[in-house]
């Protein structure tokens, strides 16, 4: 039987507790990045509305607005590019032309999600092409998706008319420390 004072006992021991402890953190969280893509549902003058005038570049057309033009958004996220498969998020905020060519704008986005048994919210906050892919950083996030760190990349899937759609591809991650702050 091992001596339970001995030095060398004691020190397999704490290894063993030390493996248990990051076993069971690693259990506890196994979470630590999620991948996915939804899609933007946007009407114009209906969930999207240019509330200030630009000042400069080129008029308002399908893809450019001018430099300056403020445009506030309210649009539904759904799982499938038919904008009416099912809605599971929506996405607010504004975009500001920020190109003299027209063909870019600083946007700002809360991203409300209630999908995959989780709840909460995304802040993005980047630069978008009208035309192009664009990557946005993921600023932070409430509830489920506190902490959240990562990306989202944009893009336009049809641009044609009023109602316009984008597709969102989500990839999130977590820090270890997420898991110890639940709000
Ligand atoms: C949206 O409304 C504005 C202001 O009434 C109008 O000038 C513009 O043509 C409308 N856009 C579309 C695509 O209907
Ligand atoms: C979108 O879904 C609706 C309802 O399921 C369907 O009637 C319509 O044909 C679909 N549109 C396209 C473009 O697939």
């Amino acid at each position: 039987m091992a001596n339970l004072f001995n030095p060398s006992f004691v020190f397999l021991l704490s290894l063993f507790l030390a493996h248990q402890a990051t076993a069971t953190s690693h259990h506890h969280h196994d979470l630590k990045s999620l991948h996915f893509s939804l899609y933007q549902q946007e009407t114009i003058n209906k969930t999207g509305y240019i509330v200030v005038n630009g000042v400069a570049g080129p008029p308002v057309g399908q893809t450019t607005t001018p430099f300056g033009t403020v445009f506030v958004f309210r649009d539904h996220l759904t799982l499938r590019a038919n904008a009416s498969s099912k809605v599971v998020g929506i996405s607010e905020g504004t975009s500001i032309t920020s190109a003299l060519d027209g063909l870019q704008s600083i946007s700002v986005a809360k991203i409300t999600l209630k999908m995959k048994g989780m709840v909460g919210s995304l802040s993005i906050l980047g630069s978008v092409h009208n035309t192009r892919a664009s990557k946005l950083p993921v600023v932070g996030g409430t509830e489920d998706f506190m902490f959240v760190q990562g990306y989202i990349v944009s893009s336009p899937v049809d641009l044609q008319g009023i109602d316009v759609t984008y597709k969102v591809e989500f990839h999130l991650y977590w820090p270890p420390y997420a898991s110890f702050a639940k709000f």
